[in-house]
């Protein structure tokens, strides 16, 4: 059965003190059956977070960005290599953010997901197409390339340790949500990408989350349908009270 997936995106938010607290609240909600909750923290609180959630089986630390090289001389990244070894196995790669704000092209969200690969992490890898694209209606055709360009070089057993997150810019931050039914739309033409390129029993085994101003009251729709494995959450996911709610509304 395909992992459900309750994603936190803390982005450059929150002090240590604070994330310590939230950190402690989100520890203490009772996490439903066959759910995982992902926590995507600041670097200066990957360590100590990771440490405390060694106790928790259902709670994996991520990281939220990595560099593509291994170690060397690139003064403020950090690398795969250290992430293992404070006990981070998990990292987002290629949020909208890292895409426009840092320029991370296709081929650069290519080198970290084979590096992550080969140096053993799993990864969640972030897909989704602007509001200019999504107007032309050829977001199907931008998100594939997408996909062809920074993923489909993986063999298929490496899609075990790899989750798609589709994110349509247009929804992030903005307060307006795909629809549930636009997000199974794009969910399912995912999963059959994966199905074409790979086979059907690797896309079956995919968890796709969503995300885009996923909140309290329209996680348990976007939830329940079909091919939408749970979300990678912004805001909501900065208040114990809301993220813990979204991480209930698995059906
Ligand atoms: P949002 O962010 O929930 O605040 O829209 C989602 C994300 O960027 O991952």
């Amino acid at each position: 059965m395909r992992k459900k997936i309750a994603a936190a995106n803390w982005k450059m938010n929150l002090e240590a003190e604070e994330a310590r607290q939230l950190y402690y609240d989100i520890s203490n909600v009772k996490i439903p059956k066959n759910v995982t909750v992902f926590l995507a923290v600041p670097f200066p609180y990957l360590a100590s977070l990771s440490l405390l959630a060694k106790s928790q089986p259902r709670i994996s630390i991520v990281a939220q960005n990595v560099s593509q090289h291994t170690s060397g001389a690139y003064t403020g990244e950090v690398s795969y290599p250290m992430l293992r070894s404070i006990g981070v196995n998990w990292c987002v790669i290629g949020h909208s953010e890292r895409r426009s704000i840092f320029q991370e092209s296709n081929e650069i969200l290519k080198d970290k997901v084979n590096l992550g690969l080969k140096e053993g992490s799993n990864l969640v890898f972030c897909c989704g197409e602007p509001l200019s694209i999504r107007k032309k209606k050829t977001h199907k055709a931008y998100v594939e390339n997408q996909l062809t360009a920074s993923l489909w070089q993986l063999s298929a057993s490496d899609f075990d340790k790899v989750v798609i997150a589709y994110e349509p810019i247009w929804a992030i931050g903005t307060g307006v949500t795909a629809s549930a039914a636009e997000a199974q739309e794009m969910h399912q033409y995912i999963r059959l990408l994966i199905s074409q390129k790979y086979n059907k029993k690797v896309a079956d085994q995919v968890s796709i989350l969503y995300g885009g101003s996923v909140k309290p009251a329209n996680a348990k729709e976007l939830f329940s349908q079909a091919d939408v494995d749970g979300g990678l959450v912004g805001g909501a996911s900065l208040k114990a009270a809301s993220f813990s709610q979204i991480i209930k509304s698995f059906g």
